[in-house]
């Protein structure tokens, strides 16, 4: 008889585990200011790693990460300043002073992140478009919790978007024969480095945003 070469069925994580990995979700947070400290390859390829383990519908794996580092990401501040004319108008009706003031310094300096990451979605036929674009944020999760876990911080960004054409130019993402057929899109930024600061935790509602059906 064969011997059984399958492996064990996965059982489960430690109930110390657990409590760890529920104490992560509740500590992230996002974050806005970085220590002038870089971010060493082997540790970002360990997150960028763990945005590849996300699922994705039908296992297409859509995501496209564009890593921008050192004279790259300089660069895209000097972008990121011209998205802030774009929003600042709307945010200066919605936020009081103080928060407002700082969100202007965070769209000038990207809170000295080290590191910008600008998340795609390939759309195509073969998948619905909801389906592609939510895989991708699937793995920017990924990429946001292991963050955590590794005692960096980051903030994921829709802000990028009011410069959509602009950022697929300085990728040279408008280059690519996908992007021409429409098919590549910019979902969002994540800034990436050492936290510089310690927000406090987003108040989180419940009220409407689960229902149980029995
Ligand atoms: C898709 C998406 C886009 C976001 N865009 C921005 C942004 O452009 N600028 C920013 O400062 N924060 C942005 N955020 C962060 C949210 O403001 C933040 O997640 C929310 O206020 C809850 O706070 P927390 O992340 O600390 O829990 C974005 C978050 C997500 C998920």
């Amino acid at each position: 008889m064969e011997p059984n070469t399958k492996p064990p069925r996965f059982a489960g994580f430690s109930p110390e585990f657990q409590s760890e990995f529920y104490r992560l979700l509740q500590a992230r947070r996002s974050i806005r200011k970085f220590q002038k400290k870089a971010v060493d390859e082997t540790t970002l390829n360990r997150l960028l790693e763990a945005a590849l383990q996300a699922p994705s519908g039908k296992n297409r794996q859509n995501w496209r990460f564009y890593v921008l580092q050192g004279a790259k990401r300089d660069e895209y501040v000097k972008l990121s300043q011209k998205s802030w004319l774009g929003i600042k108008d709307v945010l200066e009706k919605r936020l009081k002073p103080s928060l407002y003031e700082f969100t202007e310094r965070f769209f000038f300096t990207l809170g000295e992140a080290p590191v910008v990451i600008l998340c795609y979605s390939y759309n195509d036929e073969e998948e619905r478009y909801h389906t592609s674009v939510g895989s991708v944020y699937m793995a920017v999760e990924n990429l946001n919790l292991a963050c955590v876990a590794e005692g960096l911080g980051c903030c994921t960004m829709g802000a990028p978007l009011e410069i959509k054409a602009e950022v697929d130019k300085f990728l040279g993402v408008d280059q690519l024969p996908e992007h021409k057929e429409g098919k590549l899109e910019l979902l969002c930024g994540i800034v990436l480095g050492w936290p510089d600061h310690d927000p406090p935790k987003a108040p989180r509602q419940h009220e409407d945003r689960i229902h149980f059906l029995k």
